[in-house]
C-alpha cells in the first residue's frame, strides 16, 4: 500500500478575480522506502503540495490518501490523530518551541499522542542519539546553532513510527555539510521504510531522491527517474 496518494489534486486559494490556482491536477504516489524531491520556481505550488500531503490543508478537488485513509473523509479528531501518528513535518524555519529543551521538543508529539512522559523522553533521547545530537538534549533552541536546531527538528519529525516525512527546504539556512547530514538522516529513514517528500531548490540535494518531480504553475511538468545525477537535474530544471 502506498504511504501517500495524491489523485488529480487541485487547490485554489481565494475566489473570483483574485483566485490563485496553486495546484491544477497533480497526481503522485509514494511507496514505502521512496524519497521524492519536488523542485520548481517560486510560486509553482511546492509548499501547497506539501501542506496537502500532510493534511494541513484540504484540496479544492481531488483525493489525498495517507496510509489508506482518505483525508477529506475524516472527521477532525481522526484527522488530527492521523497527522500526529503518521506525518512528520520539517519546516524551513525549524519551528522549535523556545521554552522547551531539545529533548522536550522531540518528545512533545509523543506526549500529545498519549505516551507517558518517561517513555516519550526515552524515545526522544534515542532519536537525538541517532542524529548525533545526544549531548544537546538539555539545551534550549537559542543555545543551539541553526544546524543543530534543524537536526532536532528532524528528530521531532521522525520520532515514533511516522511513515510519511515531509520536508520543505529543510536545509535552507544551513551550510552544505550540515545540509547533507540532514538529508542523510531523511534518506536513511526512507531506506528503513518511510516515505519522504522533500522540497528543495538544490539539484545536489534532489540527487538523494529516488525521483524528482518538477512543478510549474501548479502542474507537474516533468519527472526524472532514479538514475538522475546532479548534472542531469540541472539540465532538466533549466538552471
Ligand atoms: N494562503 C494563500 N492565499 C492565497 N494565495 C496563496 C496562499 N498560499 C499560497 N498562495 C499562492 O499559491 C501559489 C503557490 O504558492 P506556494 O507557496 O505553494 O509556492 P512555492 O512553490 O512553495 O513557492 P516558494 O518556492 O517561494 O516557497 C502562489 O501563487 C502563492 O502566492
Ligand atoms: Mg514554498
Amino acid at each position: 500500500m502506498p504511504v501517500l496518494e495524491l489523485d488529480d489534486v487541485h487547490r485554489t486559494h481565494g475566489t473570483g478575480d483574485t483566485a490563485v490556482h496553486a495546484l491544477q491536477g497533480v497526481t503522485l504516489t509514494i511507496e514505502p522506502g521512496e524519497l521524492v524531491a519536488v523542485m520548481g520556481p517560486s510560486g509553482s505550488g511546492k509548499s501547497t503540495l506539501l501542506n496537502l500531503a500532510g493534511a494541513l490543508d484540504r484540496p479544492t478537488a481531488g483525493r489525498v490518501v495517507i496510509e489508506g485513509q482518505e483525508v477529506t473523509a475524516l472527521r477532525p479528531d481522526a484527522l488530527a490523530r492521523l497527522r500526529r501518528r503518521s506525518v512528520g513535518f520539517v519546516f524551513q524555519d525549524f519551528n522549535l518551541i523556545s521554552s522547551l529543551t531539545a529533548a522536550e521538543n522531540v518528545a512533545l508529539p509523543l506526549e500529545l499522542d498519549g505516551a507517558r512522559p518517561r517513555a516519550a523522553r526515552r524515545q526522544a533521547h534515542a532519536a537525538l542519539e541517532e542524529v548525533g545530537t545526544r549531548d544537546l538534549a538539555d539545551r534550549f533552541p537559542d543555545q543551539m546553532s541553526g544546524g543543530q536546531q534543524q537536526r532536532v527538528a528532524i528528530c521531532r519529525a521522525l520520532v515514533g513510527e511516522r511513515r510519511l516525512v515531509l520536508a520543505d527546504e529543510p536545509t535552507g539556512a544551513l551550510d552544505s555539510v550540515t545540509g547533507e547530514a540532514i538529508l542523510q538522516v531523511l534518506r536513511r529513514r526512507c531506506d528503513q521504510g518511510a516515505a519522504g517528500l522533500l522540497v528543495t531548490h538544490e539539484a545536489r540535494h534532489a540527487a538523494w531522491a529516488d525521483r524528482v518531480v518538477f512543478l510549474r504553475d501548479g502542474v507537474v511538468v516533468d519527472t526524472t527517474g532514479p538514475a538522475a545525477t546532479p548534472e542531469s537535474l540541472l539540465e532538466t530544471s533549466g538552471a
